[in-house]
């Protein structure tokens, strides 16, 4: 099986890339290589953990033409010869011509259990907020695939998370990083290195 070259899509913190990295270090991913962090803040701390892995980064600011942000992304892609994205807190929505060319390539991290509190507007701490001010006793997180449809792609794994009486959006997002976020990240990306994902009917199965 061929080595699968990654690149890690930021916009922010980057303790999910945190979290790849860590398991390539320890071998709970193999078959992969981070070749590349592609971010659109140019002040993302995701940047230093990439540079002090020596990881290869390039910054990409989100422009209002979105055609030539896209461009610019798969001209990255292209030039790095990705084979697996990974959205990794990247605030922004892909275009389609890269989502046609990564089907099934493109893996996603999401703040909550879809088709709950997910879609367009819903990022970051937004989707602690509003979990919360629904009332759900229970959220966590979700991996899937991209598609055109923002956060309808089909789903790969997901982790359940307790909400607390007395939680803030702030203390659940770092509970649903820590108990959800940082263990399936990882693994998604490794059943994808590993060619264990089959997506029939939009329905992930894991061989
Ligand atoms: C994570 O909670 C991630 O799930 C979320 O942003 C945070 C980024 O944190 N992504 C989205 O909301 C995308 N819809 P990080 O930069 O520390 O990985």
């Amino acid at each position: 099986m061929t080595t699968k070259n990654i690149a890690v899509l930021v916009s922010g913190g980057g303790t999910n890339l945190q979290a790849i990295i860590d398991a390539f270090n320890n071998r709970r991913i193999v078959n992969g290589n981070i070749a590349l962090v592609l971010s659109s803040n140019p002040n993302a701390f995701a940047l230093e953990r990439a540079k002090k892995h020596n990881i290869d980064t390039c910054v990409i600011e989100k422009c209002d033409n979105r055609e030539a942000f896209s461009d610019a992304i798969m001209q990255k892609l292209e030039e790095y010869k990705i084979d697996i994205i990974v959205l990794a807190g990247f605030m922004h929505i892909l275009s389609g011509n890269i989502i046609e060319k990564y089907r099934n390539k493109i893996l996603n991290v999401h703040p909550a259990l879809i088709p709950s509190f997910c879609g367009e507007g819903f990022y970051g701490l937004r989707v602690h907020k509003a979990a919360l001010e629904k009332g759900v006793k229970v959220t966590g997180a979700t991996v899937h695939f991209v598609n055109e449809i923002a956060d309808g792609g089909p789903i790969i794994l997901q982790k359940a998370v307790n909400i607390l009486q007395g939680d803030t959006p702030e203390q659940l997002q770092k509970r649903v990083m820590q108990e959800a976020e940082w263990e399936i990240l990882p693994l998604a990306l490794d059943l994808l290195c590993n060619e264990r994902l089959i997506v029939e009917n939009d329905i992930v199965k894991i061989k």
